[in-house]
């Protein structure tokens, strides 16, 4: 790692952009060019007695949607996927050299379109998993699926390699959103597929929603919302729709003037909820919902709730490896993503190359400031005395405290004691308060105005 990724705040670019979603703290963007025999002795370097989560990025999708942020590339021929496969059992191979056979807690395949893989090709991967980690007490298999891809065959593949938890994406039920996005998938596809993940007796569902698409309205997205409930997913992730067509070009597809502003946006995320609530599911942090019986909630009620790479989770493991382009883990030492192009990563792996190029080693500071940020976007409150305290280390919050007073004063916060809550009027502007706590965010702007004027996208 080089000198600039090691040194503190000072040293780490600072400059103005989105409000950051927090999947991780520090995010993503801070992330520097990493030498791999730091990422490797962090691999070596994990208890061995400690269960892991392990990620696979599997970034192929049969068609682009073009409403898609996701890292993904459309492949309209199986064979690349299958040579992908043949890959990522050798990156397996490889980490589990490292890290020796570790005790696996949560597995979770995402993408692009994880169920693009074939039976075969999914059991094949599974069993060297199965072969190199130790699988016995999984407690969450997850897998995310484009519903336009699976069959009752593929389900049952599922079911039999051990997944219980299938993330659906739903999207929206409209047409005309559907048309727009290029995203058609009727009810009566998803009522079928419904039918084999239960035939399967994989019960646990989330439905993937988003709100702010072309051509949503009130009326749109109460009609969705309905038709969801007619399903009763046990889990619904409800995500704003994020527009950010120079980065993703082909969003540009998408025309600015069939986008609800920002002021509808608001209006639809909030309607959603308020049916959702009437409906028994329970909000939990920015933009998930469960039922009674889902794990998340006894997750949040415990206060357990952990936010990672894939949203909010059960999971609380401290390490998380990830596989297959782009893919971060998450380890004590720190986070190290591999390379992101698919052509690289083939290359690196199959030259026995380590695939990790950008990361970032932890400070004592990062983490006390980590835990502090996934507690406010996971509880909407934060108590940082007692965090610092948590992690013997000093510090002076004198200007998080400042910009902490304001929101109170502008009603968006609370104070009890040494908890600072989130009030029903702050509840939209949890990124921009988080921010307060980022030591790589551009502080320069007023809190206000960042709650009020800066993008959620
Ligand atoms: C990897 S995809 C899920 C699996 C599968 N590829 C599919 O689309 O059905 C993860 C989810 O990210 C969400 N998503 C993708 N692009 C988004 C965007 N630009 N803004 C907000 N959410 C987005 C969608 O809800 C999608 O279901
Ligand atoms: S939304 Fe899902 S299926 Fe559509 S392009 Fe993105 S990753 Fe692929």
């Amino acid at each position: 790692m080089n000198q600039k990724n090691t040194a503190l705040t000072a040293e780490r670019a600072i400059k103005p952009r989105r409000l950051p979603r927090y999947t991780s703290y520090p995010t993503a963007l801070e992330f520097d060019a990493l030498e791999s025999n730091i990422y490797d002795l962090w691999l070596k370097q994990l208890p061995k007695d400690e269960a892991v989560s392990l990620y696979f990025h599997i970034p192929y999708c049969e068609k682009l949607c073009w409403f898609c942020g996701c890292f993904m590339a459309v492949s309209h021929k199986y064979g690349p996927v299958e040579n992908f496969v043949d890959v990522l059992i050798k990156e397996v191979r490889q980490k589990a050299a490292k890290t020796g056979r570790l005790k696996v807690s949560h597995i979770h395949f995402g993408g692009g379109s994880p169920s693009i893989l074939k039976p075969d090709d999914f059991k094949r991967l599974i069993d060297v998993v199965n072969d190199c980690f130790d699988l016995d007490n999984v407690d969450e298999f997850a897998v995310e699926i484009d519903p336009r891809t699976v069959d009752q065959l593929k389900i049952m593949s599922y079911a039999k390699a051990g997944v219980n938890r299938a993330s659906l994406g739903i999207q929206d039920f409209n047409l005309k959103t559907q048309q727009t996005i290029n995203r058609i998938q009727s009810l009566e596809l998803i009522e079928e597929t419904m039918a084999n993940f239960k035939k399967a007796g994989i019960e646990r569902i989330n439905f993937d929603l988003i709100y702010g698409l072309p051509y949503q309205t009130l009326d749109t997205i109460k009609d969705t919302i309905n038709k969801t409930l007619g399903f009763r997913p046990s889990r619904i992730a409800l995500f704003g729709y994020a527009h950010v067509p120079h980065m993703k070009k082909h969003q540009q597809l998408i025309a600015n003037h069939s986008l609800p502003d920002q002021h509808q946006r608001q209006a639809q995320f909030d309607l959603a909820r308020e049916i959702l609530q009437e409906n028994g599911y329970k909000s939990i942090g920015l933009d998930h919902f469960a039922l009674g019986d889902d794990p998340l909630i006894t997750t949040y009620d415990q206060g357990k709730l952990r936010r990672n790479f894939q949203g909010y989770t059960k999971d609380t493991s401290d390490t998380l490896i990830g596989f297959g382009p782009s893919a971060i883990s998450s380890m004590p030492g720190g986070y190290g993503q591999n390379i992101a192009d698919i052509k690289l990563y083939l290359q690196k792996i199959n030259s026995a190359h380590s695939p990790a190029a950008r990361g970032l080693s932890l400070t004592d500071q990062d983490k006390m400031f980590r835990e502090i940020i996934s507690t406010l976007m996971c509880y909407f409150e934060v108590d940082p005395d007692k965090i610092l305290k948590a992690h013997h280390i000093e510090y002076d919050f004198t200007e998080q405290f400042i910009a902490l007073n304001k929101l109170i004063d502008a009603r968006y916060m609370k104070k009890e004691g040494s908890l600072y809550k989130i009030t029903k009027e702050g509840r939209p502007y949890l990124r921009a308060i988080a921010t307060i706590f980022d030591q790589y965010f551009d502080q320069s702007s007023d809190i206000i105005d960042r709650c009020i004027h800066e993008s959620e996208g």
